[in-house]
């Protein structure tokens, strides 16, 4: 298993390009399972999570081709097994995203129910609630959700809460619909904004995607498109995040300040000088940021994706954050591997009060997913000596090339396998 060595005390500096958005990747693939022509995809990340994807739909009968670099051709017309294995869903629980397509294109699906995960119990109940709505009959049975509905009906859903796949599933799931469907309480996250934009051009009719009321129209067929991926939002973040623990100064490219503004905001009331040019942000660091709480909530509040990297720089602040995470009930795992590091981090429930610390020592810590491993990443470039972290398949998970990346800007990181 690989593992990552980064020596600490390196200020970074320079500038470096932004991947296209896991998590808005993963749904837009999903979306070419619900037509039979050819769809068109560049700026996709190379990523483990998107590897994933793509075997996963492939094993039901789509076609996939490289299109150029960081594009991909996928075409669903051979798509003859609308069934998601255990093997692929336990490895990414975002394989979920196949349900709502599968069972609109194919009048059927065979998904396995994701299990537990790090973070959190994490169920699925509002998806297949929604999809009842609509009229799909649905058992869970042998660990697998079986899907069936001649053609869904438009229905008006009102989710309990706010979910992020949720919302994209039962958008994908409506535009082949009969009639029209209301979303109410929608996720607002740009990721559901940049789908809606996909499945538009492929000929769906959508209003108010990124507000908490979506109105979908449905329509017999879509067609064939093209579509970039929207810059990641998160990897921004936890790169801006790394050039501020440093006291460091660097520019990222290809990426976007409108997505990321809650991040931007509390990075200058850390004491950062951040600005946004129309497809690239710039940031200052100070010697020494200032603490900053946050409470984690659904955009365009501060995202529970960021709380991990934003514990990590509060670890080297000068006073005291409270760190609350409201999303998931099981997301400070990386506090106790911070600890390690000779972090002064205190959890209660879900609130962490973590106060600065003069430094960090470097030492062996284990990564437990994918953003605790970015914290990880964070807290050893400010470490002094050698920080390894283990477990990295978690970071492949959602960053791509990030050695290369980070060394690029200046930092000492090297994967050791
Ligand atoms: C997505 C993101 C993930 C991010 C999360 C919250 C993708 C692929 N992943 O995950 O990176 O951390 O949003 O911003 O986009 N819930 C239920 N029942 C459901 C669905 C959700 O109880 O049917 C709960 C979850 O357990 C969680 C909360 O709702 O407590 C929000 O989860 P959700 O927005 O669904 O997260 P994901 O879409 O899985």
């Amino acid at each position: 298993m690989d593992k990552l060595l980064i020596e600490g005390g390196a200020r970074l500096s320079g500038e470096v390009a932004m991947s296209g958005a896991k998590n808005a990747a993963l749904p837009i693939l999903c979306a070419s399972l619900l037509c039979a022509e050819p769809m068109r995809f560049s700026n996709v990340p190379q990523l483990n999570d998107v590897s994933t994807m793509l075997r996963l739909i492939a094993q039901m009968g789509v076609t996939v081709t490289p299109g150029g670099e960081d594009g991909l051709i996928l075409d669903s017309q051979g798509l003859d097994n609308p069934t998601a294995p255990y093997d692929l869903v336990k490895t990414m629980r975002a394989s979920i995203l196949v349900l709502g397509p599968l069972l609109a294109r194919c009048g059927e699906a065979k998904v396995s129910l994701p299990g537990g995960c790090a973070i959190g119990a994490r169920p699925v109940d509002q998806h297949i609630k929604g999809l009842q709505a609509m009229g799909a009959q649905i058992r869970v049975e042998n660990g697998y959700i079986h899907a069936t509905a001649a053609r869904l009906k438009g229905a008006r859903i009102v989710t309990d809460m706010v979910t992020v796949t949720g919302t994209e599933n039962l958008m994908m799931a409506a535009v082949l619909a009969d009639g029209e469907t209301v979303i109410e309480n929608a996720a607002r996250e740009p990721e559901v904004v940049d789908l809606a934009n996909c499945l538009i051009a492929m000929g769906a009719r959508i209003k108010g995607a990124g507000s908490d009321n979506i109105m979908i129209q449905g329509v017999e067929r879509l067609h064939g498109a093209s579509h970039s991926i929207m810059p990641d939002r998160i990897e921004t973040g936890t790169y801006l995040c790394a050039a501020a623990v440093t006291g460091g100064q660097v520019r990222l490219t290809n990426t976007s300040a409108l997505y990321v503004d809650s991040v931007l905001q509390k990075l200058r009331e850390a004491g950062c000088q951040v600005s946004a040019e129309r497809d690239a942000i710039e940031l200052v660091a100070p010697a020494r940021l200032k603490a900053v709480s946050i409470r984690t909530s659904p955009y365009p509040a501060f995202p529970t994706d960021m709380q991990a990297q934003f514990m990590a720089i509060n670890c080297v602040a000068e006073g005291t954050a409270v760190i609350r995470e409201t999303i998931f009930e099981n997301r400070f795992m990386h506090a106790v591997e911070l600890i390690r590091l000779g972090a002064d981090i205190k959890i209660e429930a879900n609130n962490a009060l973590v106060t600065g610390v003069a430094h960090l020592d470097g030492a062996t810590v284990m990564a437990t997913d994918l953003r605790a491993s970015a914290s990880l990443v964070i807290a050893g470039l400010i470490a002094q000596g050698e920080t390894l972290i283990e477990r990295i398949y978690h970071l492949d998970r959602g960053y791509e090339r990030i050695e290369q990346k980070l060394t690029s800007l200046g930092a000492k990181v090297s994967r050791v396998r």
